[in-house]
């Protein structure tokens, strides 16, 4: 009996140091690679979060301790001693303490809501000027596609950028209502969270929701769906760059400048693989099922931000995207091209067009230069 006790022990103090190894670790990493850390605020927003955030914590440490440490400290004090034979005093109830544990926590709580129900109103309220830049973000399964709503009407996947030191106003919403034949049921709940630069917020299909971000250097600011919402929740990633103002209208304008249709469908032998049914090679124009793909060799990063934007990553998303991420029983996303007949070679020639889709300069890349 004796030595089940103490086998039992000691396996309960190395599953807790076991736990307490993994739940760390993932403490670890503070450093610059560490895009997404609310605890290092990058803009004004975030920063009234961890301001609300780091008195309120230390207020919750104090009466934690209080609490956990007078529950223990009056266990062992009033225990029973070995040999000690003694009934406690019977009380019922005293009038003083709990009217006092009742209304102490009230008033702390009402206390704490003051500043709260302010944040609260202040992060809602809308950015107005003629500075601010407004951006649809609506959630796909399991993309993020941004649609710059200022006259530019840029439409982009994933990548957002912004003015550095300007309020970007969010408009945020589910995918095109599901309507005859162009039905398809990808409408759930996501979350756009961009950790660095403001909270959270829901996105609802049927709905639109507010959310504005502004981030005081130029950078770069990674997020995360942070909703559960199938599959590839996990990898419905998203990155903002934040650049100077001018920088922004630069990148803004490069990004209007149109290509001819034709050119983008020859390109990727859109006859043979009918790209274009679901992307849209068109800047302004809005992809109907996938994200659009205008200058898509500009941007750093694809599908949902899973994949850099490398060569490698790119020609074997193209050939068998499922196989790449898990998207499963999804009725319309990236399909298998090999089992659509399409050869390694096709799909490294699609890559090498794509990565050279820019409104800049294109990259060099040596495994494009021979073909
Ligand atoms: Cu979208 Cu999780």
């Amino acid at each position: 009996m004796l030595d089940r006790t103490h086998r039992f022990r000691r396996a309960a103090i190395v599953a807790a140091v076991a736990i307490a190894t993994v739940a760390l670790s993932g403490c670890g990493d503070t450093g610059p690679k560490n895009k997404q850390n609310a605890l290092r605020p990058k803009g004004p927003y975030a920063n009234k979060i961890l301001d609300l955030t780091q008195p309120f914590f230390w207020v919750a440490v104090i009466i934690g301790v209080g609490v956990v440490g007078g529950t223990i400290y009056i266990a062992l004090r009033f225990r029973v001693k070995p040999g000690e034979d003694r009934a406690p005093k019977q009380v019922h109830g005293n009038t003083v303490l709990e009217v006092s544990w009742t209304i102490v926590p009230a008033v702390i709580l009402a206390i704490m809501a003051v500043p709260t129900i302010a944040t609260i109103f202040d992060l809602a309220k809308k950015p107005a000027g003629p500075n601010v830049v407004h951006i649809t973000v609506t959630a796909r399964q399991w993309w993020w596609e941004y649609h710059y709503d200022d006259g530019s009407n840029i439409e982009t996947a994933n990548e957002m950028h912004i003015p550095a030191g300007v309020p970007v106003s969010l408009t945020l919403q589910g995918p095109p209502k599901c309507s005859g034949d162009g039905c398809y049921a990808n409408g759930v709940i996501h979350s756009f969270w961009v950790p660095e630069l403001n909270g959270k917020k829901d996105v609802v299909p049927g709905r639109t929701h507010f959310l504005k971000l502004q981030a005081d250097e130029p950078g770069t600011y990674d997020g995360q769906c942070a909703e559960y919402c199938g599959l590839a929740h996990a990898d419905m990633r998203l990155r903002v760059i934040a650049e100077t103002p001018a920088d922004f209208k630069a990148w803004e304008q490069r990004q209007t400048t149109a290509r001819a249709e034709d050119v983008l469908k020859n390109g990727v032998n859109d006859k043979q693989w009918n790209c274009s049914s679901c992307h849209s090679f068109a800047p302004t124009k809005p992809g109907a099922v996938g994200p659009n793909l205008a200058h898509v060799g500009d941007r750093q990063g694809f599908a949902g931000f899973k994949y850099e934007m490398t060569y490698d990553n790119l020609w074997q998303w193209v050939w068998n995207a499922p196989s790449r991420k898990p998207m499963g029983k999804l009725e319309q996303h990236m399909p298998s091209f090999v089992d659509k007949g399409m050869s390694q070679e096709e799909a490294k020639k699609i890559a090498c067009f794509l990565l050279t889709e820019t409104a800049t300069t294109p990259k060099t890349y040596p495994e494009c230069q021979s073909s």
